[in-house]
């Protein structure tokens, strides 16, 4: 059974195949041609505990491009969000849906139901990664810079989320320069680094030494979902990191934004910066569609 729980676990191949799957689905629609239908007469089913707007939407609409049916269940309408375990849960789906997607705050739960449930299952967002989103951020470098080769990646913020700790895999894997620059507290730890083993993922409390020279400017919210609690906190310690006009000046020439969203005006991206580079957020954000689908399409066939 194939599944696709992180980036940490996918193979350089794996990632480089969902890239180009991803961008030929992409081409295809633009054309008009929606006749894949890898998940024909398939139910899919997604459970997810924290909000969404892009990643649900995207999973639901490319389910249904896909020949398939997407069903949608907060943890307010299963038993699970009662105490019903995740095991069950699992051998229960797994008797009904041909997939399931899940955006949770456990990784543990997520791989637990993907032991049990006997169906390929997808990370929608977990507390460690955030790997759908990956995969969409790098057709994203694809078409704006022609790939990752050769390229420097500066993520800049709350550098030891789920996005971060996704981004440092996918540069372990893919082997593109990434700098992480966040406050003493909020960047992967030491030994976190030493077990990933990249050479090339650096980490410093400077965004302006992590922005130089770099390709690509990366940032995603200050306060993850979960965190509400400590947004004081965190308000605090992240004010120098954002990605303002001062941060892109020190980027190389022609230097492409990114942005996971939702975005934060005045917080981690000034308005000014995020409207400006308002193409590429907003491609990105629509690339989540064609790369759930190349997912999607990729564990179909398991
Ligand atoms: N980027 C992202 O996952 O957005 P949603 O939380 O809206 O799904
Ligand atoms: N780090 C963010 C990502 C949102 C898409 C969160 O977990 O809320």
């Amino acid at each position: 059974m194939k599944h696709f729980l992180s980036i940490e676990k996918s193979s350089a191949d794996e990632l480089e195949a969902l890239v180009g799957a991803a961008a030929a689905l992409k081409a295809a629609r633009a054309a008009g041609d929606l006749s894949a239908r890898p998940l024909a007469d398939q139910c899919w089913g997604l459970m997810f505990s924290k909000s969404s707007t892009r990643t649900r939407v995207s999973f639901e609409v490319g389910i249904r491009e896909l020949g398939g049916h997407a069903m949608f269940f907060s943890s307010r309408d299963l038993q699970l969000g009662r105490g019903e375990p995740i095991e069950d849960t699992a051998r229960v789906m797994g008797r009904m849906i041909h997939g399931a997607i899940i955006r949770n705050d456990s990784q543990a739960d997520l791989e637990r139901f993907a032991e049990c449930s006997g169906v390929p299952t997808i990370n929608a967002l977990t507390e460690l990664e955030h790997p759908c989103q990956l995969v969409a951020d790098l057709l994203t470098l694809r078409e704006e810079l022609g790939g990752w080769r050769d390229k420097k990646v500066a993520f800049v913020g709350d550098a030891d989320c789920n996005m971060g700790r996704s981004w440092v895999w996918a540069a372990k894997h893919l082997g593109f320069e990434l700098a992480l620059a966040g406050p003493e507290g909020y960047c992967p730890p030491a030994d976190y680094l030493d077990g990933v083993g990249a050479a090339n993922v650096s980490v410093t409390d400077d965004p302006l030494a992590a922005a130089a020279g770099a390709q690509a400017l990366y940032t995603d919210v200050w306060i993850s979902m979960g965190r509400e609690d400590e947004a004081a906190s965190r308000e605090a310690a992240f004010a120098r990191y954002q990605i303002n006009p001062e941060l892109l000046s020190a980027a190389a020439p022609g230097a492409i934004v990114m942005h996971c969203l939702p975005a934060y005006r005045g917080k981690e991206i000034t308005a000014e910066v995020l409207e400006t580079h308002a193409d590429t957020i907003f491609s990105q954000a629509e690339n989540r569609l064609h790369a759930q689908k190349a997912v999607l399409a990729s564990l179909a066939q398991f």
